[in-house]
């Protein structure tokens, strides 16, 4: 299979200035190779105990739930919606939502569903209330049903799997949350949704670190000329939650100063064309975008008929028509000369998903770098937690 590309197409940033921007910037690609960040050795980890433990899983539930948030939740999710299959159904739960959370008791048959609560920390407020709330719920030997992801010594959940005896899978401390999507934080809930691990692994390994320099030194040049909004836009239903992923890395990563941080916007294409293309074209310059069109999708369509009115259509697919609302939409902004990244995807795989994700952690540690500031912490968040647990009576 072909590996994903893209083409970056930026007003007045001609290919001499990008080489002179890699020029002035080998000394940040210097710097990672000589101390890659811990979430690039997730790449050539050994993974055989959680495939088998996950071989074992399918069949056994009718459902698969995942108690977790942020970092914790969205790679799972965005991996489950793209290429999960229809059965077991995994679900997410990272909200604390009574309305959401009775939702879920009532759909789900809870003493037959295998319950993974992910937090890296240990000991996340919503994951854990989440936990608690659910844990009355299920049968009598939980233990049994429940399985743990977290730091391998530290924090509530590892004491609380010592204490119960539960299953449990590391995250790697050196790996951040919202760049553990291929540690077993993504790969547990992937593996039981049938998605095949060791392809998704191989569409990482396919990413070229340099491809992904280059895009996030536009990135960073763009932020520059101020460009400081991010537009995320899959021409794919299924990709959306890859955007609310995206979203998260890059707030979180680079948002660091009062004078540094990209706002991500999630899109979704053909829909939003009708809600934000028109704020896109003629207002303000100051988005970069980011579209993945997919070449071939597992299934189309074809309009066998149409009136007069609408000819066109006749013979054409539904996927044809996506491509060609990506296309038009590309062509508008590139009139109005804003700048816009286009990925190719050959089609929606584990092997692609795997590229994209690996791809984008690469570009937005290159673009914290870039900008100066640290892509891997984040305080804000941790201050926001604590308040709310000071709040809660702590
Ligand atoms: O990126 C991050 O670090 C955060 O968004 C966390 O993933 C989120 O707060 C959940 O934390 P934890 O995995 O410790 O439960």
């Amino acid at each position: 299979m072909e590996k994903p590309n893209f083409e970056l197409k930026i007003p007045n940033l001609s290919p001499a200035q990008v080489t002179e921007l890699v020029r002035r910037r080998e000394s940040i690609w210097r710097d990672f190779q000589a101390s890659p960040p811990g979430f690039t050795s997730l790449l050539t980890k050994d993974y055989t105990e959680l495939k088998k433990f996950a071989r074992a899983q399918r069949g056994k539930w009718e459902s698969v739930l995942v108690l977790g948030i942020g970092g914790s939740s969205l790679g799972g999710e965005a991996l489950v919606a793209a290429l999960g299959r229809a059965k077991p159904v995994v679900r997410f739960l990272a909200n604390v939502d009574p309305t959401e959370f009775a939702r879920i008791s009532k759909q789900f048959n809870l003493k037959k569903t295998l319950i993974i609560v992910i937090s890296k920390s240990g000991g996340t407020l919503e994951t854990i209330a989440n936990f608690l709330a659910l844990k009355t719920k299920l049968n009598k030997a939980w233990q049994k049903q429940v399985v743990v992801i977290t730091d391998p010594e530290q924090g509530y959940l590892r004491r609380l799997a010592l204490r119960e005896q539960l299953t449990t899978f590391t995250i790697p401390p050196d790996v951040g949350g919202r760049y553990s999507v291929l540690s077993p934080v993504g790969l547990l809930p992937a593996a039981l949704a049938g998605i095949p691990l060791d392809e998704l692994l191989a569409g990482a390994r396919e990413v070229d670190g340099p491809d992904a320099f280059l895009f996030a030194l536009t990135h960073a040049e763009l932020y520059r000329r101020g460009h400081a909004v991010t537009v995320f836009c899959p021409y794919a239903q299924s990709l959306r939650q890859l955007g609310q992923w995206y979203a998260q890395l890059l707030a979180e990563s680079v948002g660091k100063s009062p004078t540094v941080g990209i706002t991500p916007v999630v899109a979704l294409g053909a829909t939003d064309q009708h809600s934000e293309l028109q704020l896109w074209t003629d207002g303000p310059a100051d988005k970069f975008f980011i579209f993945l069109g997919v070449a071939k999708f597992a299934t189309d369509v074809k309009i066998q008929t149409a009136p007069s009115a609408f000819a066109q259509l006749k013979g054409k697919s539904l996927a044809q028509i996506l491509h060609a609302e990506l296309a038009g939409t590309v062509s508008a902004l590139v009139e109005r000369q804003r700048p816009v990244a286009v990925f190719d995807l050959p089609e929606l795989s584990a092997r692609t998903l795997g590229y994209l994700l690996y791809f984008f952690e690469l570009e937005v540690a290159f673009l914290g770098h870039a900008l100066g500031v640290n892509p891997y912490d984040q305080p804000g968040v941790e201050r926001g937690k604590e308040l709310t647990r000071k709040l809660l009576g702590k």
